[in-house]
């Protein structure tokens, strides 16, 4: 699997405290082809963006990036990193700098371009999420769909080959989902590699070709949006369609 292109995750577990968080978890994200990842909070979503990362360690199974094994050499790794980026959860943009410093930060920090091109760079990615005007503002002027917007400008600002998105929808209203729906085709169109872990099923059937859907720690399904309105997997169905008590169960 040396050369193999794309991301890996093979029978993959990760625990915490002697709990499951993830078991037996497997992921081919193939270049150019868009995945959501589904289930409920607290299934495990976000944790498998981190140990793509290489952010946690996984207690079994092996992940790769572009062929590259993340326990491999420290260097091999950190340049198959600098192929991937994330949009967090929350945004997770610095509050004391400016939104231009939060898209340009990464660009500083690697030190390879001047601040003139870094400018270029910053003006174009924050162009493409529709908030160039919003150059000289900070964060707490922001209201949460610009956030959002900001902070995928930021994961842009590198080029990168696979983009994740963690909950990119979450709180935005109706006009603030579809800008993220749209700004994530638009990615896909320019050849981009998308991955999503969300709850959000509408975004999901929006902007991908592939879905996972993980209840209890493991992967209970993986294929096409047709397969998976086919499926009579129980978690599934109660997940498309939950039932009255389900729904106050959720509440308060
Ligand atoms: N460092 C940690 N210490 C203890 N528990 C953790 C830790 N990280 C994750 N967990 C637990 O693991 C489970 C999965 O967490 P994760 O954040 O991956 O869920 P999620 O699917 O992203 O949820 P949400 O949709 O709410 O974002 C949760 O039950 C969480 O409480
Ligand atoms: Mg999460």
């Amino acid at each position: 699997m040396a050369e193999e292109a794309g991301i890996i995750m093979e029978k993959v577990s990760y625990k915490v405290g002697g709990r499951k968080i993830l078991e037996a978890f497997d992921l081919q994200l193939q270049p150019g082809v868009n995945r959501t990842i589904l289930g409920v909070s607290g299934a495990g979503k976000t944790t498998i963006l981190k140990l793509l990362l290489g952010l946690i360690p996984p207690d079994a199974g092996n992940i790769s990036i572009d062929g590259v094994p993340l326990e491999g050499s420290e260097a091999a790794l950190r340049a198959a990193r600098s192929h991937i980026a994330i949009v967090f959860q929350g945004g997770a943009l610095f509050d004391s700098m400016t939104v231009g410093e939060n898209v340009g930060y990464r660009l500083f920090e690697a030190g390879k371009l001047s601040e003139k091109e870094i400018e270029t760079v910053v003006r174009e990615k924050l162009g493409f999420v529709g908030l160039e005007s919003a150059l000289d503002l900070y964060p707490a002027e922001l209201s949460g769909g610009m956030k959002k917007r900001v902070a995928i400008a930021r994961a842009l600002a590198a080029d990168p080959t696979y983009i994740f998105f963690d909950e990119p929808t979450t709180g935005l209203d109706p006009m603030g989902v579809y800008n993220i729906q749209d700004l994530m085709l638009r990615l896909q169109r320019e050849g981009k590699t998308t991955l999503m872990v969300t709850h959000d099923l509408a975004t999901a059937f929006a902007v991908s070709q592939r879905f996972s859907f993980l209840h209890e720690a493991r992967l209970v399904f993986e294929g096409t949006e047709e397969e998976m309105l086919a499926t009579d997997d129980p978690a599934i169905r109660e997940f498309l369609q939950p039932t009255e008590a389900s729904l106050f169960a959720g509440r308060g």
